[in-house]
């Protein structure tokens, strides 16, 4: 029997097939993938690739984002129970509410979020092009779901606007700790704190870098520091580390995986290449919906 990356590559061969893998999925599965990176990175790669099946590893709402974006191509999800928990934190009541009480309100998406939310909103963002996106809208009103977390870093920077914020968050994220971070950086008082904006308040207030998983990979290759302290899921070291063999990395606290992500694996994904299970099936009536704010997100990025 030949061994798994073979089967994998001799089939997506066969089936006009590629990989797209977020950097949170465990190390061997983003060695094999064609395409590797963070939620916008993907988005636009899922836009543009011919193919004719996307394996996409990572959690439901990239799955679903790809099929929107590309709804000719079959899309797969290695494991159908990778949810994003935070994709689920926010209600239509709300977004009604919201908007009869402010009715200049742009309903700004965090792209962790399911597609029935993004039906309801006027843009999507993702943590590499939030703060760009929201300077770029008319609107001096802004709902900004699911995300608590993101909403509050991203109005910091857009002192015009007036934020209503939504009690989501990401349950890895919202769990830094700021004792352990104090404790990581008095072990280690030479290293860079680079944080994902998913995190709290007072982790970001400590940090030197803040920024996206591609934002804080394209940050640690360009600095001349030895020693890094990172503040978001553990799956990045496996592309720090690719890029960066001489720098060392440090976790704050134990609980930094998110266990959606990491059902992604090398079997599974021969699985689904094999018997192609696992389709992401969108309505054509969600999926027109959800296109424009994603769509509007790609031209407001730009
Ligand atoms: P980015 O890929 O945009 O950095 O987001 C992180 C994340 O939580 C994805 O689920
Ligand atoms: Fe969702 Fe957090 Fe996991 Fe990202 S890390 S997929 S935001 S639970």
């Amino acid at each position: 029997m030949p061994d798994i990356l073979t089967q994998i590559d001799k089939l997506k061969k066969k089936k006009n097939a590629v990989i797209l893998a977020h950097y949170y999925c465990p190390g061997d599965v983003q060695a094999l993938a064609d395409y590797v990176g963070d939620s916008f990175y993907l988005a636009k790669i899922a836009k543009s690739v011919d193919a004719d099946i996307i394996v996409f590893a990572g959690v439901r709402f990239m799955g679903e984002s790809a099929k929107i974006l590309n709804p000719d191509k079959k899309v797969l999800m290695p494991d159908m129970d990778a949810d994003c928990p935070m994709a689920h934190m926010a209600s239509a009541e709300k977004i009604r509410s919201v908007r009869e009480q402010y009715p200049d309100t742009a309903v700004v998406c965090y792209i962790n979020s399911t597609a029935e939310l993004k039906c309801l909103s006027d843009v999507c963002v993702t943590s590499a092009n939030a703060g760009k996106i929201v300077k770029a809208l008319p609107n001096k009103h802004i709902f900004f779901i699911p995300d608590e977390n993101l909403g509050r870093y991203v109005a910091a920077s857009a002192p015009d606007k007036e934020f209503i914020f939504n009690d989501g968050y990401c349950p890895i994220h919202a769990d830094f700790d700021p004792d352990e971070l104090k404790k990581a950086k008095e072990e280690h008082p030479n290293a860079v704190v680079c944080s994902h904006p998913e995190s709290r308040s007072c982790i970001l207030e400590s940090s030197d870098y803040i920024g996206s998983t591609s934002g804080i990979i394209n940050y640690v290759t360009a600095s001349d520091a030895e020693e890094f302290i990172i503040c978001t899921e553990v799956g990045i070291d496996y592309e720090l580390t690719v890029k960066n063999p001489e720098k060392r990395f440090y976790y704050v606290g134990s609980k930094c995986v998110c266990r959606d992500m990491k059902l992604n694996t090398p079997e599974s994904i021969l699985d689904v290449l094999r018997t192609e299970k696992n389709e992401i099936i969108i309505s054509d009536e969600i999926r027109e919906k959800a296109l424009r704010p994603l769509e509007r997100m790609l031209e407001l990025a730009q």
